[in-house]
């Protein structure tokens, strides 16, 4: 039986207040009648299962984006099971062996499903967990909508899988256009962001809170880093502890930065009272200090580098794994990695259990992508051989050139692919098997 709180995962069509007052109700296609999914929550170890049943007019699956999981259970049709037609169910059965901030969603016409509503946050709770007064979701993400607030239709359009893909013009954390979650000064808080949006990339800054990034992509950093400006692209996440220093009275908050200027995506008004216990100063608050880097005990997932050298290099065939993303118009697959438009026949690697590879891309293109990779994580590796965190969906801006580095110990057919689900559409996957 399933501890997160669902034995059932239900998509649908449903009928929602999405957009702005004075606009009528959405509809859009939802797990169990929510936007967003319900967050489900585990602790590490523990087992996931549930059904999905697919009450949409079309095929669907359900990905777990993020955990680290048998083959068959990745939700991806054709490749790792059928997709689920409509009136159907499938059983989603596997334990959770990391714990962090992951998330779920259709893998099945997934820019139409998740541009739609298709999409929920996974929790996965440590056995010990750093000390917090509270712990938020924070899901951001865009919505196109048309002027009657329904969801436009327009899925694959050639502008949007040609150019940065498909950018809404509404936004929304949990489903609102405003989140506002009253604090008090003093508190220490949680908050696991995570970009479920389409195509676009919020760049985030805290206002009024002094925090720290913790962890990305549900893998904790070496050190906690001061958060500054984050950028966090299409599926990627973050986990933050953060302080709210803003005074008893005062408002702090979460601001996304676009060309136009930055506006609050979240808001966390301070109320007259302070928090008791461990950090209360109401008026000088000085910053408390760094958290201990707890998250990761019993974590997984191996890290491809042992004092900076590379395990396992495979330099034979290193130039044909070179991604090289091209405009393809005359094929209607404007994307070409490794030379090749569209879903290859052929792995891009074969890699033996236990091998680590290492997978340069090179961003011939005008826009970013947010390269992910299915079943495993992988540190990004620079130019300047410096290797970052482990995450599982890399940004790569116009004209950079970086490279992932993973230990290939999940057995089984697994996708590398962009995120910006218009250019997933338009050709930009490929896939690995390991053996
Ligand atoms: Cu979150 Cu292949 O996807
Ligand atoms: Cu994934
Ligand atoms: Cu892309």
């Amino acid at each position: 039986s399933f501890a997160g709180g669902a034995n059932e995962l239900r998509a649908a069509a449903s009928r929602i207040q999405l957009a702005p007052e004075g606009y009528g109700r959405t509809d859009v296609w939802t797990y169990d009648g929510q936007v967003p999914g319900r967050v489900l929550r585990l602790r590490q170890g523990e087992r996931l299962e549930t059904t999905l049943v697919n009450d949409l007019p079309q095929p669907t699956t359900v990905h777990w984006h993020g955990i680290r999981l048998p083959n068959g259970m990745d939700g991806v049709p054709g490749m790792t099971q059928d997709a689920v037609a409509p009136g159907g169910r499938f059983d989603y059965a596997f334990s959770v062996p990391d714990a962090g901030t992951f998330w779920y969603h259709p893998h099945a016409n997934s820019a139409e499903q998740i541009g739609r509503g298709l999409s929920g946050v996974l929790v996965v709770d440590e056995a010990e967990a750093p000390e917090v007064d509270r712990d938020e979701v924070i899901q951001l993400s865009d919505w196109r909508m048309t002027e009657d607030a329904q969801i436009d239709p327009s899925f694959g359009a050639m502008h949007d899988m040609s150019h940065a893909g498909r950018l809404g013009n509404w936004i929304t954390v949990n489903g609102n256009g405003a989140l506002s979650k009253p604090v008090r000064a003093g508190e220490r808080l949680r908050l696991r962001l995570v970009n479920t949006a389409t195509a676009r990339v919020f760049a985030l800054q805290l206002q009024g809170l002094e925090g720290w990034v913790m962890a990305v992509d549900g893998m904790p950093l070496d050190q906690p880093r001061t958060a500054g400006e984050l950028l966090l692209g299409p599926a990627q996440r973050a986990d933050l502890i953060v302080d709210v220093t803003a005074a008893p009275g005062e408002e702090a908050f979460l601001v996304s930065y676009e060309r136009n200027g930055g506006y609050a995506v979240t808001a966390f008004p301070v109320s007259g009272e302070a928090a008791q216990g461990r950090r209360a100063a109401p008026k000088a608050l000085p910053p408390n200090p760094v958290p201990e880097p707890v998250l990761g005990e019993g974590r997984t997932v191996a890290m491809p580098l042992e004092g900076g050298a590379m395990r396992g290099l495979q330099s034979a065939s290193y130039e044909g794994r070179r991604l090289d993303w091209r405009a393809l118009v005359q094929s209607g697959q404007f994307w070409a990695m490794g030379g090749v438009a569209g879903m290859p026949d052929a792995p891009l690697v074969e890699a033996a259990r236990g091998e680590t590879i290492r997978i340069p891309m090179e961003n011939r293109t005008m826009f970013p992508h947010a390269m992910h990779l299915h079943g495993h994580h992988f540190r990004e590796i620079g130019p300047d051989g410096q290797a970052g965190p482990l995450r599982d969906t890399t940004l790569i801006q116009p004209g950079e050139t970086r490279e992932i580095a993973f230990v290939a110990d999940n057995p089984g057919d697994w996708m590398l692919h962009c995120h910006m689900l218009s250019h997933q559409m338009s050709g930009m996957g490929t896939w690995i098997r390991v053996a």
